[in-house]
């Protein structure tokens, strides 16, 4: 099987060292990929937002299977293009991706299919938005209604901060807010049939201790030791069965990845959010886990027939990754530092890019991941960390506390 992986951040190249590994897999290419990808790829370069371009390299390259990444290209309708010229796309049409793209049309999807989520209003004036922080009080939780790469949403107990991060969007979401851990399930499906992949935790904020502004996801770790029993089974049943049904009810089957971000609270699991792709970091570690061939895995979602694919399989222990961002992440990364120490098994690359000469720079605000599995949590947890010691990254910063409370036995759900 001939693989295109579009993409070129830290979720593709764990995906590309996943297909890599599939003894299926006799090429595999990505576009445009980044250092790390290309020990384990050839790199093309492509506009990955235009569909046609990513169609024609499709064509070109001879892929059996196109593996969509990020979401911008999906809610583009590059997998639309792809599938138009007989090639599988693993990722969702345009119009299924809008369970990402627009989180009014995720909450209308949510609201049809009955999926337990947090009640909200959509607010396009200061009249409306202040009714509905009166409504549902402090911690306030305002999003914005686009595709914002997991940056678009503010938590805060300050009305001042919630108002303005309003006004700046223009149209948000207000929702009433949900006290608990959050897991990240992500569920491979054909749109009819649907496999959930393990549950994993990600650390949103910038800083030790849940501080400072969200982020695209600072670390992860899986599985989640602290899990009630039959978590996944109830979320299978509650959100993702009724949300495919209400996709194929409304003729725009979702076929893909469905990312589910859930906030396990007193009243059971929650969603926050849907995504349409595999999550990043959270990819990293729950790919590391697993011995599934995973091109076997995203052909059969691309072509319908995931129900005949064989039960997953599963590594035994867990798995880390903890993220080593740029100085000033998020808020305005530097780029262009040297990086030494990222040449091995387990950095996985993100914003990194290679002169001429051989040297490795910081091109993005996460930079790497360093990720590491171990017979259990504490260990995976030491061996992640030991790698991110030896990057060397003037001016870099990494959370310290990545899957310590769960090491720790800290983490509960409230009764
Ligand atoms: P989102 O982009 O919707 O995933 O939101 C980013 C982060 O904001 C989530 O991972 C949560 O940590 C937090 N968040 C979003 N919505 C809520 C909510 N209704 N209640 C509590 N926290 C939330
Ligand atoms: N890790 C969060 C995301 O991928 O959106």
């Amino acid at each position: 099987m001939r693989v295109l992986v579009v993409g070129g951040g830290g979720r593709e190249h764990a995906l590309a060292l996943g297909l890599s590994g599939d003894p299926a897999v006799t090429a595999l290419i990505a576009a445009p990929g980044n250092p790390g990808i290309a020990a384990v790829a050839e790199l093309r370069e492509v506009a990955s937002t235009d569909p046609a371009a990513v169609a024609a390299l499709a064509v070109e390259v001879g892929a059996d299977l196109v593996v969509i990444g990020p979401e911008a290209p999906l809610v583009a309708g590059v997998a639309d293009a792809v599938r138009a010229k007989g090639i599988p796309a693993f990722g969702p049409s345009a119009e299924a991706a809008r369970l990402e793209g627009s989180k009014t049309f995720a909450k209308d999807v949510m609201t049809a299919a009955g999926v337990p989520t947090a009640r909200a209003y959509t607010c396009a004036d200061q009249e409306s938005t202040g009714a509905a922080l009166d409504e549902f009080g402090p911690p306030y939780v305002v999003k914005n209604d686009g595709l914002a790469a997991g940056k678009g949403v503010v938590v805060t107990t300050d009305r001042a901060v919630a108002e303005r991060h309003a006004q700046d969007c223009g149209r948000v979401v207000v929702e009433e807010y949900l006290a608990g851990p959050e897991v990240s399930l992500f569920v491979v499906t054909d749109g009819e049939a649907a496999l959930p992949l393990l549950p994993a935790q990600d650390f949103k904020r910038v800083g030790d201790g849940d501080t400072g502004p969200n982020t695209g996801g600072m670390g992860a770790y899986a599985p989640l030791p602290w899990a009630p029993p039959g978590l996944v089974d109830e979320v299978m049943r509650d959100v993702v069965h009724p949300t495919l049904a209400e996709m194929r009810r409304r003729g725009t089957p979702f076929a893909g990845l469905l990312y589910v971000g859930l906030a396990i609270t007193a009243a059971g699991p929650r969603v926050i959010e849907f995504n349409a792709r595999f999550g990043d970091p959270e990819t990293q570690v729950v790919l590391a886990l697993l011995e599934t061939p995973l091109a076997g895995l995203l052909h059969a979602a691309a072509t319908g027939t995931l129900a005949a694919h064989p039960p997953l399989r599963w590594r035994d222990g867990a798995a880390v990754t903890v993220v080593v961002a740029a100085e000033g992440y998020p808020a305005a990364p530097r780029t262009g530092d040297v990086i030494t120490g990222a040449d091995r098994a387990g950095v996985i690359h993100a914003g990194t890019r290679r002169d001429a000469d051989g040297t490795l720079r910081s091109a993005g605000g996460r930079v790497l991941c360093g990720t590491a599995t171990g017979p259990d949590l504490a260990a995976a947890r030491d061996a992640a960390y030991a790698l991110v010691r030896d990057i060397g990254l003037a001016g870099s910063h990494h959370r310290t506390d990545i899957a310590a409370d769960a090491v720790a036995g800290r983490i509960t759900v409230p009764a």
